[in-house]
């Protein structure tokens, strides 16, 4: 009870305090006003990285109280709040000691006094610099080919931050021989990057520069170093050995070796090879040694390089071989590089300066002559490429090729075909030439009919083939010629029968198609340009057998019968084939209508005697008429004109238009000559009926006039032509 006693009288006591001490509180009508607010940055707005900076804020406020207000301060840093405190200071500070690159940015305060409230104007901070790297190794000692790590860090800076680590070399003058690695960390603010140690690596170090961006650009570390790295080598550059020593001259033995030393740290031997330009001449893969044995040539001149290689490191030495020449390489000449069999060959092979020398000629493998010299008289194959050998000791040189050809005369060159089958026009031929004997190539030219038609060039002696198609008999004659001297050959002539074979056949009879009965009829069936021998058959319509067959070698037969008669009336044909013609595909002529009549006399001794009766009929008329009308006019009975006379020939009368055929060799103009055969034509299923005895049959349609005429134009004829 008496604690409780003594915490009121303390509380009512300090509720007494506040009412005297505060202002604010004793007199609520107290005015105030915010005159003006600005920062003050210290010790600038730009600061060196690692400097303390100072961010003071400013307040100048106006009150009618004796007592300064209490208000808020806030700091901001890229319209971030960071700091407040509440105050009755007119100044504010806040403090960073040693400022980073993530310290520079956008700064402002404000000031709450109540509800009245005022902020600065924006005040922008740089650093400058970023704090020193630190870089750590792995280890202080490498062994070329190894690596080294290395830990590039900035523990005062935050991330983003880009790292670049360079290798270098103690005392090592430039730029050129440093490697430079970049890498960039996001979320940490160290990096670990791995350098391999090459070969002349002796002692490295490092080096690493941080960078940040901040405010639109970049901002620097120094360039730190690290601790210096020790580099043992793995294994020696190599080292030549050249065995003899001085000069060497051709015949020694050369012997080239290519030595290294390896550390004992190595756990598997480098691979050694010996160069000669690009060849590989020798190598060893496990050991300490290459070795190259050879006898000394001049070949052997020249930049001998050794190569060590492991994993990452190669090291390479070179030497230059010279060798002394024994003898320069021998030279062989030729009378002649082309000559004819039966020409001499001569052959020599020298070395200049003429040492003494033993020298073989050789064509290809085969040893020609064990001496400088090689003579013979030439044959076909001597042909080939002679080379000659010279030795002094071991050593031993060639010559340069040189390519012989000797040409053997072609002998005469045959010609052939085919002679098996007959040539049928149209079907092509292989004619075929051919030398025998006689140095390739051969060039061929086929001549036809002396012309030149085809050339070929043949690289054996088989027959050169060429295709012809002749159309008639034809001479065929090839030339040939090669590389000897002799002009060229020709062959002899090849005569080649090309059987045309029939393609059209003609029907036709001599003198006229209408063929008196007793007289003779003379069928020719001819051919155009066909090859004899011909076989001619000749058939009548609807007979399925020739009644004549005859084989000639004329383009056209003859069918002769002396005494024609009713029965040779009809329609004919004829076929006509020859070799050229498959069986069964003979060619079939025209179609030829012969026609059988009665002679002249028996149809003359027919018409006087219808002649006499029409008289007497009209002269019986005439004198019915008179009695019967004495005195009326008498009517004159006129006459036809004679026909023209028949031309007297042999003329022919083909099917295909008897009327205008006919007409032509009678000589009647059209006119006349149409009424005049019409009724032949017409009456020809009349006739056929009274075929023995009479031709004429009296037609009542015709005028008067021309059924006249026409018997006196058949009359006339008749007699003209027997
Ligand atoms: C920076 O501030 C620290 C205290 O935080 C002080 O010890 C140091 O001396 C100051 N440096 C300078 C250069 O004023
Ligand atoms: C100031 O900071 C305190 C806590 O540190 C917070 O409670 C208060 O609201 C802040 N004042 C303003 C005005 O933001
Ligand atoms: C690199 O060094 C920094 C400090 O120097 C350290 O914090 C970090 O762990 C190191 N990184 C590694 C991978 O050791
Ligand atoms: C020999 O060859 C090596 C490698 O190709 C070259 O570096 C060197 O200069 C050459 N030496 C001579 C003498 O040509
Ligand atoms: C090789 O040796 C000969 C003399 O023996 C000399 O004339 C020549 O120049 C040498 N060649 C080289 C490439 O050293
Ligand atoms: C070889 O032939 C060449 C030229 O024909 C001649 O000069 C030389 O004396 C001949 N040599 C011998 C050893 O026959
Ligand atoms: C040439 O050959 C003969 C017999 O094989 C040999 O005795 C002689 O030494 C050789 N001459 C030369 C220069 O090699
Ligand atoms: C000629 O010399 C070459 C090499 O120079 C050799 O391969 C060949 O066997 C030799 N021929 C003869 C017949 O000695
Ligand atoms: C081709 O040559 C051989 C021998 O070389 C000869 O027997 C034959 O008669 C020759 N033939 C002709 C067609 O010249
Ligand atoms: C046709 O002529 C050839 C020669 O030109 C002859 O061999 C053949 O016997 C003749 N044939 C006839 C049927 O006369």
């Amino acid at each position: 009870m008496q604690l409780e006693w003594a915490q009121e009288g303390k509380m009512w006591l300090g509720l007494l305090l506040m009412l005297l001490l505060c202002p604010s509180l004793e007199g609520q009508e107290n005015s105030f006003t915010i005159n003006h607010i600005y920062m003050e940055i210290l010790p600038g707005q730009e600061v060196q990285n690692g400097e303390n900076l100072t961010l003071q804020c400013i307040v100048d406020i106006s009150t009618t109280s004796h007592i300064k207000p209490q208000h808020w301060v806030l700091f901001y840093k890229d319209d971030v709040l960071f700091h407040n405190v509440s105050s009755m200071e007119t100044t504010e500070s806040y403090f960073i000691p040693q400022a980073r690159v993530y310290d520079a940015g956008t700064y402002k305060c404000t000031v709450i006094l109540n509800n009245k409230e005022k902020t600065t104007s924006e005040y922008q901070v740089w650093v400058k610099g970023v704090s020193d790297p630190r870089v750590t190794l792995d280890k202080r000692e490498a062994i070329e080919g190894g690596v080294v790590m290395v830990n590039c860090s900035v523990p005062e800076e935050k991330p983003p931050i880009h790292f670049t680590i360079e290798k270098l070399k103690l005392h090592a003058n430039g730029f050129k021989q440093k490697r430079e690695k970049k890498k960039s960390s996001y979320n940490q603010n160290f990096v670990m990057l791995e350098f391999s140690v090459e070969e002349q690596d002796h002692v490295i170090y490092f080096q690493c520069q941080a960078t940040i961006f901040s405010e639109n650009h970049m901002e620097y570390s120094r360039a730190i170093k690290s601790e210096l790295v020790t580099v043992t080598e793995s294994f020696s550059n190599p080292k030549f050995h050249v065995s003899p020593e001085g000069v060497i001259t051709e015949g020694d033995q050369l012997h080239i070796r290519c030595t290294i030393q390896v550390t004992h740290l190595v756990q598997a031997f480098p691979e050694i090879i010996i160069q000669k330009d690009k060849t590989i001449v020798a190598y060893k893969s496990h050991g300490n040694e290459a070795s190259y044995s050879v006898m000394a040539m001049v070949e052997h001149n020249g930049n001998y390089t050794c190569k060590v290689e492991a994993s990452r490191i190669s090291k390479v030495s070179s030497i230059v071989v010279n060798i002394t020449e024994l003898f320069s390489k021998p030279k062989l000449e030729s009378s002649a590089t082309r000559l004819d069999q039966g020409e001499s060959l001569n052959l020599w092979c020298s070395i200049p300066g003429a040492p003494p020398a033993n020298f073989t000629i050789q064509k290809e493998k085969m040893i020609m002559s064990e001496s400088q010299n090689f003579t013979r008289i030439a044959s076909a194959r001597d042909s080939g490429t002679y080379t000659c050998n010279a030795s002094m000791g071991k050593v031993v040189k060639r010559s340069s090729g040189v390519q012989i050809t000797v040409c053997e005369m072609l002998s005469k060159p045959r010609i052939f075909y085919d002679s098996s089958s007959e040539v049928i026009k149209g079907q092509t031929i292989a004619v075929s030439c051919q030398s025998i004997n006689g140095t390739v190539p051969i060039s061929y030219h086929l001549l036809k009919a002396n012309n030149i038609l085809e050339s070929r060039d043949m690289t054996s002696n088989e027959p050169a083939v060429f295709k012809d198609n002749p159309t008639k008999d034809v001479e065929y004659q090839c030339i040939v010629d090669n590389c000897h001297s002799h002009t060229e050959m020709a062959s002899e002539v090849l005569w080649v029968k090309v059987i045309a074979p029939v393609d059209e056949v003609k029907l036709s009879i001599l003198l006229n198609e209408d063929v008196e009965s007793g007289k003779a009829v003379t069928l020719r069936c001819s051919v155009n340009e066909a090859s004899g021998p011909i076989t001619f058959r000749f058939y009548r319509e609807k007979e399925t057998s020739p009644f004549y067959q005859i084989t000639l070698n004329d383009t056209q037969a003859i069918w002769h019968k002396a005494k024609a008669s009713k029965e040779h009336e009809g329609q004919y044909y004829c076929t006509a084939s020859n070799r050229g013609n498959r069986v069964k595909n003979s060619p079939q002529s025209n179609i030829l209508t012969v026609r059988v009549f009665l002679a002249p006399w028996i149809k003359g001794l027919i018409a006087v005697f219808a002649i006499g009766v029409i008289i007497a009929i009209l002269v019986l008329g005439a004198r019915c008429y008179f009695l019967k009308k004495a005195k009326a006019k008498q009517t004159p009975v006129e006459m036809s004109r004679p026909a023209a006379p028949l031309l007297n020939s042999s003329n022919e009368k083909m099917l295909s238009d008897p009327n205008t055929e006919a007409n032509r060799h009678y000589g009647y103009n059209e006119d006349v000559g149409n009424h005049a055969m019409k009724p032949i034509n017409e009456n020809k299923e009349p006739l056929t009926l009274d075929v023995e005895y009479t031709e004429v049959e009296v037609t009542s349609p015709e005028p008067y006039q021309d059924f006249m005429e026409n018997r006196y134009s058949r009359t006339d004829g008749s007699l003209d032509g027997t």
